[in-house]
This record gives structure tokens, sequence and C-alpha cells, in this order.
């Protein structure tokens, strides 16, 4: 029986365990689990969403305090198209965040940084064009293209020093949106180097609507790679969610995949992002504690654990210090959302949202905890401790799980 360590990724000159940990949007995959990730010889990631923010809890930087500073008086307004980045500094904190993590990189392994086109930031094109810019600037190995379809992306950074040599690619869920991609960047000459499948059991944003349950991620990745054959296209295919077991990757390494990118099992990690008192609940947490709903103001379906604080919660938009997710016009359905429920209710001190959440403010303060399909599994990959609580689990033990392990067993810590 073949395990995962059978199995090499092969990008460019690289040869890599080819397990790849997702990203987790707002510093949940930190540097310190991506750069355990590559010093095991597989690819980790950070995330480029709100940057700023998780500058200013890393290196003590005041780009949140200063931008709320600057933009204090329109804290009222329900009007932001005012509200905007300013890109130099924007450029600094991607260069701050990418750059550290790049300087304590050791090891074989791979750190890419994961890019959500939905964070539109007030200014779509311009900002993702800083956001790449100063990653490639900083020396990030790689970006993977997430949550949107990317069709603009790679003619916005296509006259960077680095565009043919850094390691790019695209997050899809199905066929049709690879063949966009692919039709639309056609023109910059560069295909990208690895296409992540994502399944309708990975944790975030999912790229399927409300139907995503009809979906299944083994029939997207063949019907992807006969698409290719066809074509007589080579780019190494990477499935993800609901990968949960170093058995599950094999499946999919021995269907012709490349790697395989996880996520859901490192959420329990010590060097997750996620507070300890947030990593209890996705291990208590059954199969019915789980839930896709809409209040992403993105558009996207998400998939959480029913209990999470931002579910329901009234507060005011934070589009002042944050912002990351108002569209050109600068505007923001959480917004609308919010509106609609203060003016039904001119004389209540709090209101409660329910069709959508303030997704920056949540996310910033881990009160929407996003998930994975199969959390409900991690209380059977670790032990309990006397006080009830469970144990949590070093990275590099749940790699080398996913990476040695046969008969879809998972090891226990010691
Ligand atoms: C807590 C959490 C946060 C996530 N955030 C992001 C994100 O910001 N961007 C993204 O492209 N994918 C995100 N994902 C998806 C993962 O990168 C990955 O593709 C997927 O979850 C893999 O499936 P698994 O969790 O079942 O292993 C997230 C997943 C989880 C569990």
């Amino acid at each position: 029986m073949k395990r995962v360590d059978d199995f090499r990724l092969r990008l460019g000159k690289q040869e890599l365990v080819p397990i790849m940990v997702g990203g987790m949007g707002v510093d949940i995959s930190t540097a310190e689990l991506s750069l355990e990730a590559a010093r095991l010889g597989g690819i980790g990631h950070i995330s480029d969403a709100m940057v700023p923010t998780v500058s200013d809890r890393r290196f003590n930087t005041k780009y949140v305090k200063n931008k709320l500073r600057q933009f204090k008086f329109n804290v009222a307004n329900s009007d932001k198209a005012i509200v905007k980045f300013d890109l130099g500094l924007l450029a600094e904190a991607t260069a701050l965040h990418v750059g550290r993590t790049m300087e304590a990189k050791r090891g074989d392994g791979l750190i890419f940084i994961n890019c959500m086109e939905k964070l539109t930031m007030n200014a779509p094109k311009e900002t993702l064009r800083v956001r790449l810019k100063a990653a490639l600037d900083a020396g990030i190995d790689g970006i993977t293209l997430a949550a949107g379809l990317h069709l603009g992306s790679f003619a916005l950074i296509e006259d960077h020093p680095r565009f043919r040599d850094v390691k790019l690619g695209i997050i899809v869920s199905s066929l049709r949106a690879l063949q966009l991609f692919l039709k639309k960047s056609a023109r910059t000459n560069r295909l990208p180097d690895y296409v992540v499948i994502e399944g309708p059991l990975a944790g975030g944003h999912l790229g399927f609507g409300m139907d995503w349950s009809q979906y299944d991620l083994a029939k997207i990745v063949l019907e992807i790679q006969d698409w290719m054959k066809a074509e007589q296209l080579d780019i190494p295919l990477i499935p993800a969610g609901g990968i949960f077991t170093g058995s599950d990757a094999v499946a999919f390494l021995e269907m012709g995949a490349a790697a395989v990118q996880v996520a859901t099992r490192f959420t329990v990690s010590t060097e997750c992002g996620l507070p300890q008192d947030v990593q209890q609940e996705y291990l208590r947490a059954s199969e019915d504690d789980i839930v896709v709903n809409t209040i992403s103001p993105t558009g996207y379906p998400m998939r959480m654990l029913k209990n999470s604080p931002a579910i329901g919660s009234g507060i005011r938009p934070n589009c002042e210090a944050f912002g990351y997710l108002l569209d050109s016009a600068g505007n923001c359905q959480y917004i609308e959302a919010y509106n609609r429920e203060v003016a039904a209710h001119p004389d209540a001190k709090k209101v409660q949202v329910w069709d959508k959440t303030c997704l920056c403010t949540h996310m910033r303060n881990f009160e929407l905890w996003t998930c994975g399909h199969y959390t409900y599994r991690l209380k059977d990959t670790t032990r309990r401790n006397d006080d009830g609580s469970y144990q949590l689990l070093s990275a590099e033990h749940i790699f080398r799980d996913y990476q040695f392990s046969t008969d879809n067993k998972i090891a226990l810590p010691e």
C-alpha cells in the first residue's frame, strides 16, 4: 500500500513532498504554519487577506489605527466611496509580512501567498496589482490566485521581472472556470504552474452555489484531467477539500494528481492563528454544528460553525478601519443589510443582521469560525486532556501523518 511519501510534486526544477497547506485567511494560516510546511519539504501558504491588519498584530505597526483616524469623519456615513487604501502603505505592509516570512524560511519547501480577488478594497485592480507586486518584490516563492476568477490578474504583473520564474497557480472549482482563465490570460503567454481544484467540502468560501452538495471533487478532477489531455496541456493538478487522511491523498495521487492541498486538519495545530478557545470549538464540533450559508458579503457561500458569534451580529460596519470588501463604488452587501435593519428598528440600541455579516471585523476578531466539512472528525485526530479539553497538535505531527500514514489511519499524538 502506497503512502504520500512515495510521490513527489515537480514544480519546474523543484521536487517537493506533495502536500500543500492551503491559505486560511486573516492569519489562520500564519507565517509559523507555512514555515513548518516548507521546512518539512512541502508547500505552506500565508494569506494576503487584510495584510495591514495582520502586520499590526505581527509587527506592532499602526496601519489600521491610522486609517481609522484619517477617515473617522465618515464613520456615520453609509457612503464609503471615499474610504480608500493608501497604495504605498499597502505595499509596505505586504513587504513586511512576506519579507519577514521569507527571511525565516528553512528547508527545501516553498512558501506561497494566497491572494483573493474578492478583496476588492474600494479599488479592485489597483490594490490587487500592489499586493501582487509587493509580494513578488519581497521574494515570495509563489502566488495562489484564490476567491475570484482572476481573469486579468496575470496581466497585472506581466511586466514584473519575476513574472516568468515565480510559481503562479490558480484555484478553480470547475473546468469552465479554468477554461475561462486560460483563455483570458493566453495573451500573457504564460500558463499557471499548478491548478488547485477545490471541491465542495473545503473550508472558507466555496466556488459553488448553494447546490454545492451535488458536486464531487474526484469527478471534477477527472473532467479537468480529460480536457487537459485532449488539449495536450500538462499542468500539475492539486485537488483540495475533504482530503482528511494520507490514504485520501494517495487515492488522488494515484489518479494522477500532482499533490493535494489540505487545511482543516491544520486548524488545530499549535502554529495555526486561531485562538485556543476557538480551536476547542472546532474540536468539539459535531456534523450538525457545521453549516454552509450565504452571510458572507462576497456573494460566495461559506462553510462555518453554527455557533460563530458573527452569525446574527449587527455591529456597525467598520469600513473606515478595515474596508477590505468595499467594491469599486465603495459598497458592501453588509452595509446595505445593516442600514435596512437600522431603518426597520429606529429605536433599537442594537440591531441583529442575519442575512449578511461584517466579514472584515469578524474575521479580524476570529468570530467567524469558517471550517471544512470534516471539522467534526478533528476530535478523532487527537487525545483528550484530563480537564476534558482536546490536545492541540504540532503542524509537524499532522504533516507527517499525511505523509506517512496508510490504511486510512490517523496517528494520535504521544
Ligand atoms: C479555516 C479555513 C480558512 C480558509 N480560508 C481560505 C482563504 O482565505 N482563501 C482560500 O483560498 N481558501 C481558504 N480556505 C480553503 C483552504 O485553503 C483549502 O483549499 C481547503 O480547506 C482544503 O480542504 P480541507 O480543509 O478539507 O483540507 C480555508 C479553509 C479553512 C479550513
